[in-house]
């Protein structure tokens, strides 16, 4: 483990597995950003397995740190207050404490950076789970926590981008007051020490031990989340949508989702059929139409804990039928410029499925948006173009 250079040895203090694990911790980080914050919403898709990466590389780390080789063992990097204290009091003056494996400062750094990218994971899943009703959280996660979550999430990103900046700023820092090149160190996983420099009792990984922990950790984790994935979403009533409505109301446009309006819109809908948007749907069968009344009733907005359940129970007051005029679907189309509706391919704003490729099961989940290409001819010439945000667009 140690090699004589002149009055100096080498020293291996990162073993291969320690350092593996440091870059591809960086990458996946890096990946989650990327996928989660920079690039369009339908890039979500990677940004979850970013996020399961980090939790099965963390899950590692934690197995290592109890029967890695001596630097990377837990008990090498555990400081009392009083000696991190010491040493960023060194670190101030100028003259810190020469560490062989991670100093005090560095060692709360990776507690804090573990405990952030935990919270990101917990937070992202519950994300998924309670808006997009997706993932292993889903059948546990309501609406309001996945909001909440969401909130959370982002301000963690915040908070490690900050930690990330301070990481790095340490490296630099104590590469230069120390003289050794911290970086180099994680990469070749050897650091050069003057030969009097006292060296701990070098132990030595347990390969078995290590294997069978985290094939446990890391199978029983999976399991679970597996087993979690099975619940059936909560606040999703079970069942297809009924199929009197899927035929009667489908005739002219695609049937609109139950979880679209509220009770009494529908309600209203339904009285005033032989005015129904300029047609007379009055001619409909009772039967049917009995039926429907019955179906819309119980499964109306208010029954759904969905995205499209929660945000659409408040209607217009001007036209409560519409679904395109509730202030909810205006706040949120905001930003959809006016011409992409007028498309062809898409005829109106109340063409649900001509962007949400997800519309018939109500979910309007941020990765099956995907508006249709534009007809050059339809778009008003010199207006700015928006960026192409959404997949399948190509102004
Ligand atoms: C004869 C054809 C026809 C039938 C049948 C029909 N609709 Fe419609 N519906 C329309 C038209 C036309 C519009 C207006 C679409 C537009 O503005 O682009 C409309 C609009 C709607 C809207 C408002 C969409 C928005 O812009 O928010 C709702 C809600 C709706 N229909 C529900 C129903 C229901 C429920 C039934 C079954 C009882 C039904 N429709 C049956 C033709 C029909
Ligand atoms: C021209 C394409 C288009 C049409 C038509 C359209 N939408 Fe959207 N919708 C979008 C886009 C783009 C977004 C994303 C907006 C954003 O995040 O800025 C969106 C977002 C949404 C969301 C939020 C989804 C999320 O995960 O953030 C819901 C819910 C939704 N639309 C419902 C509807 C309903 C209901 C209809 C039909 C009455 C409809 N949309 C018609 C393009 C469309």
């Amino acid at each position: 483990m140690t090699a004589m250079v002149g009055r100096h040895r080498r020293v291996l203090v990162w073993d291969i597995p320690t350092r593996v694990f440091h870059w591809l911790l960086v990458t996946a980080t890096v990946s989650a950003f990327v996928t989660g914050y920079v690039l369009p919403q339908w890039w979500l898709g990677a940004h979850r397995w970013a996020g399961y990466t980090i939790l099965v590389l963390l899950a590692f780390r934690f197995v290592w740190a109890a029967f890695g080789s001596e630097y990377s063992r837990l008990g090498s990097f555990t400081y009392s207050p009083k000696e991190t204290f010491g040493h960023l009091r060194g670190v101030l003056m100028l003259s810190p404490r020469h560490y062989i494996g991670h100093n005090p400062a560095g060692a709360a750094m990776i507690f804090a950076l573990a405990a952030v990218l935990c919270g990101l994971v917990v937070t992202g899943l519950l994300t998924e789970g309670g808006e997009e009703k997706i993932g292993p959280l889903a059948g546990i996660a309501s609406y309001a926590v996945g909001d909440t979550a969401k909130t959370i999430h982002l301000i963690l990103v915040w908070t490690i981008c900050l930690m990330v900046a301070g990481h790095l700023g340490g490296v630099v820092i104590e590469s230069w007051l120390t003289r050794e090149n911290l970086v180099a160190a994680m990469i070749t996983g050897y650091k050069v020490v003057p030969a009097s420099t006292h060296l701990p009792r070098h132990r030595r990984p347990h390969w078995g031990a290590a294997l069978a922990s985290c094939a446990a950790l890391i199978g029983g984790g999976a399991l679970i989340l597996v087993l979690l994935g099975r619940m059936p979403p909560r606040g999703v009533p079970p069942g297809p949508v009924n199929a009197t409505y899927l035929r009667t109301c489908g005739i002219c446009h695609a049937p609109y989702h139950p979880s679209l309006l509220p009770a009494a819109s529908w309600q209203a809908v339904l009285s005033q059929l032989d005015n129904h948007f300029g047609m007379d749907n009055s001619k409909l069968p009772a039967a049917a139409l009995v039926e429907i009344a019955g179906y819309l009733a119980t499964h109306s907005a208010e029954a759904w804990d969905t995205e499209a359940g929660v945000r659409f129970r408040i209607a217009s007051e001007s036209e409560p039928r519409r679904i395109t005029s509730m202030p909810a679907w205006r706040s949120i189309h905001a930003a959809v410029p006016a011409f992409w509706f007028a498309r062809a391919s898409v005829g109106s704003k109340s063409r649900c499925v001509a962007c949400h490729r997800d519309a018939a099961s109500g979910r309007f989940g941020d990765s099956k948006i995907s508006v249709p290409m534009g007809e050059r001819d339809q778009e008003p010439r010199g207006e700015s173009r928006p960026t192409p945000k959404y997949p399948g667009l190509r102004p």
